[in-house]
């Protein structure tokens, strides 16, 4: 799994670019799927055949984009500034490493005079090292892509912190269950959508190319148990979250309970998530021609959207698990 995330990790994708980790994830299935499809905007969509004789079409969803930034300005005296892709915690981005899409480097700092409060997009600026316009327009061009640079670390107890775990942790619980997947009675069309960081794209268009009659997204999901949390009752190692609702989507309450029976005859640990803001490609999946029974196994995740965003492994396992279990019975 650390190996697979590394790998995920090390082809940027800011929405929009997301072309590097969909040929990192299409070579990680190699095998495991009986045909690969990318469509216009982007997405990757892996198929595996059903063996029912009316096999039903389920279909998954993981976005491979993270958020990032866009070049918008460089002033004269070589300092570039940025507009977000997603919605960008400035306070947790500030003061870090930025890798733009060729490979420059640049920090990520805000005005001096800027107050917290104030954070935005308009009070910072990403410092490359160069003194003037002329040479820092050789290194980076308007409409450049950009994120805070990757890590990941391994902590006590199973855990690892980094970015982007949102979603490339998803991409990677669907890629081993798709590896794991043998003998699925329904057709599965196992999707790595675009651009859901700015409001589920790709899963809108992969959903209406799948037409399904099912639909299960993997995304991170927020936490209750740290200091100053909203109250929530999605725990980190409390195992999959089963989602419920989000400000997007109701799920399908006759999938919530399918998922949970499984779950709970094959002992895998889960949980119910009623995630109060944010949402996820589950929504467009829902809505997708005559809609679909739709929901989402979600992997409980601590600091979203920051440079240090947090899983368990025990979580991220379970996850796999539940879809394996849930598409093979
Ligand atoms: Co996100
Ligand atoms: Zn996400």
């Amino acid at each position: 799994m650390i190996e697979l995330l590394n790998k995920l990790f090390s082809a940027q994708s800011v929405s929009g670019g997301e072309k590097p980790v969909m040929d990192v994830i299409e070579a990680e299935l190699a095998g495991a799927c009986d045909e690969i499809k990318r469509d216009a905007l982007g997405n990757l969509i892996a198929y595996k055949r059903g063996k029912s004789s009316s096999p039903r079409r389920v279909m998954l969803a993981a976005h491979a984009d993270e958020i990032g930034f866009l070049v918008t300005f460089i002033d004269e005296k070589g300092f570039v500034r940025i507009s977000p892709v997603g919605g960008i915690n400035w306070v947790a981005s500030a003061y870090s490493v930025i890798n733009f899409e060729n490979g420059t480097k640049g920090v990520l700092v805000p005005d001096a005079d800027a107050k917290v409060g104030e954070y935005g997009a308009d009070k910072f600026y990403v410092d490359i090292g160069c003194s003037d316009r002329e040479s820092a327009e050789k290194l980076v061009k308007i409409g450049m892509r950009a994120a805070v640079a990757p890590q990941l670390v391994e902590l006590a107890g199973g855990r690892i912190a980094g970015r982007p775990l949102d979603d490339k942790i998803g991409c990677a619980v669907l890629i081993e269950a798709m590896r794991r997947l043998e003998g699925n009675p329904d057709d599965v069309y196992c999707a790595f959508t675009v651009q859901e960081e700015v409001g589920c794209r790709g899963a809108r268009t992969a959903s209406y190319a799948v037409m399904p009659d099912i639909s299960i997204a993997c995304d991170v999901t927020g936490v209750g148990d740290t200091p100053g949390a909203k109250p929530m009752a999605v725990k980190l190692g409390g195992g999959a979250a089963i989602k419920i609702k989000d400000a997007s989507v109701i799920c399908s309450p006759e999938l919530v309970q399918e998922l949970t029976k499984v779950a709970e005859e094959k002992g895998i640990a889960h949980q119910h998530e009623i995630l109060s803001a944010g949402g996820t490609d589950t929504s467009q999946m829902q809505l997708a021609g005559e809609g679909s029974v739709a929901g989402c196994i979600s992997v409980p995740t601590r600091y979203i959207h920051s440079g240090v965003e947090m899983c368990d492994l025990a979580d991220v396992e379970a996850c796999v698990q539940l879809f394996v279990s849930y598409l093979s019975r």
